[in-house]
């Protein structure tokens, strides 16, 4: 069980952590943006936690371990199992642009240790950088970028291809802890940092005017599940895993707490106060506008370049990252893995082999098309509008149709800690009630046409389209995969 929690924690400290958390907080307001962050971590954070460890449970009884199979054992209805394809696509969606984000944590590593990374760290030259490892800056290519990616993906690869348990576990026991302790050594530095206090004022001072927009509370929703790694589908493969009497109900807490610590007083009080102090309120927010991942890579080495043993600071710091990422990514394909290996009756190592082929050629295109706003795009729709999607289908199927008292019941068996006892109107109202709303408000803020280009610059519109369109084919390959084994099992 210790093994699953460790899995589990490993999934949810990752890249959203220390990479994506402080972009999204700066592009939406910033310290008002803690509000509904903190909101939705106690209204839907926490409940689909210990929903998903319960329903991931229960559907493993019955030898499942993804979601169309998992929810269709809630309730027997044929269109179960397409809401549940939501669970596989939306994982592979993010392991697409993560994991390319992941081979930039290695590549970092890599120049840390040569010293082109903190040669003249300057905000400047640090925003050249990044440009250049891109690919984006004139006369750069993506060479080094793209053999890092390799790197990265054949060791994804490696690490499912031998199984989870054995490689995963081990990674998250030594990666975790060290992480943690580095990143309290780096807290440290940047709050003594002069001008530290007008970083971190821009994080604890709520603008209260953005709490009306609902891209806003999306963002925030969204975040919650990212960084959680629920309402994505990971969860409920890797419950799928304990058996009936592990308990889920304090494991899902513990996850969930190790997380917000990495995420909140690691990912939020180093990378966002460095990045006002280095690159000011309009530098910040122009840094972390140019890509969902940005702001870490360009603040980060700044900090370095400021401490004694920089370089070897540095490299420790991209290289635990990159660890963290690791389990993160690996974690994103278990769904996919589980679907293929339960329902095909493939051997693991064969559905890695192929799904790893699929993969490979998907990953292509933020790759390529990073500049063309790919990444965003795919963040925007299989990081946070299919979680909060998802969520919602998962708490109304768990709650609603299965029964909040037979719900009740079933996070509870073998439970080492009780839910308090006003959780339950939470779960039962509140939780699937907000989803509902922000997913409502969002559409009806934005309408269709402008839900469609929404801040899209004319010159990307035809990528963002052909994005969309690519992911709605993905989509329905899935759901038809799902079909298939649906009728051959039947
Ligand atoms: N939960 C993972 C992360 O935060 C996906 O990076």
């Amino acid at each position: 069980k210790l093994g699953i929690i460790l899995a589990v924690a490993g999934s949810a400290v990752g890249l959203g952590n220390f990479l994506r958390f402080p972009v999204q907080a700066v592009q939406n307001g910033g310290g008002a943006f803690m509000i509904p962050y903190f909101i939705s971590f106690l209204l839907l954070g926490i409940p689909l936690m210990w929903i998903e460890w319960a329903v991931g449970r229960y559907g493993g009884l019955f030898g499942h371990g993804s979601a169309p199979f998992i929810l269709s054992r809630l309730h027997n209805h044929r269109i179960i199992k397409y809401l549940g394809t939501i669970g596989i696509f939306g994982p592979i969606v993010i392991f697409i642009y993560y994991t390319y984000i992941e081979s930039w944590l290695l590549g970092y590593a890599f120049f840390a240790i040569t010293g082109r990374l903190l040669a003249a760290a300057t905000p400047e030259s640090m925003q050249a950088f990044l440009l250049t490892y891109q690919g984006l800056a004139p006369g750069s290519n993506l060479l080094t970028a793209y053999l890092f990616f390799l790197i990265t993906f054949a060791l994804n690869i490696i690490i499912l291809y031998r199984g989870v348990k054995g490689g995963i576990e081990l990674l998250c026991k030594i990666a975790l802890p060290v992480l943690f302790i580095f990143g309290f050594i780096i807290l440290i530095r940047v709050l003594t940092l002069p001008n530290v206090t007008a970083g971190l004022g821009y994080l604890w001072n709520p603008d209260f005017s953005v709490l009306w927009s609902a891209k806003v509370w999306l963002a925030a929703a969204g975040q919650i599940l990212f960084t959680l790694s629920v309402g994505i589908g990971v969860i409920l493969t890797y419950a799928s895993y304990l058996k009936r009497g592990d308990d889920v109900v304090l494991s899902g807490l513990t996850a969930a707490s190790t997380n917000e610590l990495a995420e909140v007083v690691l990912g939020g009080s180093i990378v966002i106060p460095a990045a006002f102090i280095f690159f000011g309120l309009a530098g910040a927010t122009a840094a972390a506008n140019s890509g969902a991942f940005n702001l870490g890579f360009v603040t980060m080495p700044l900090i370095f370049s400021q401490i004694p043993f920089g370089q070897f600071f540095a490299l420790l710091w991209f290289g635990l990252l990159f660890l963290a990422g690791l389990t993160s990514s690996v974690s994103l394909v278990e769904p996919a893995i589980a679907f293929v290996a339960d329902e095909f009756k493939l051997e693991r190592k064969k559905a890695v082999l192929r799904l790893g082929l699929v993969l490979f050629l998907l990953c292509q295109l933020p790759i390529f098309f990073l500049g063309q706003g790919v990444v965003d795009e795919l963040d925007f729709w299989g990081g946070t509008f299919c979680l909060v999607l998802f969520g919602l289908i998962e708490t109304i199927l768990f709650v609603w149709v299965f029964g909040i008292d037979k719900a009740w019941e079933e996070m509870h068996h073998g439970a080492e800690l009780r839910i308090p006892n006003f959780y339950r109107p939470i779960i039962k109202y509140v939780t699937p009630a907000f989803l509902f709303f922000i997913l409502g408000f969002w559409f009806l803020q934005q309408g269709w046409p402008v839900v469609m280009m929404h801040g899209v610059s004319q010159t990307l519109v035809p990528y963002v389209l052909a994005t969309r369109l690519g992911l709605i084919a993905l989509f329905i390959g899935i759901a038809l995969l799902v079909r298939k084994a649906w009728y051959a099992n039947k």
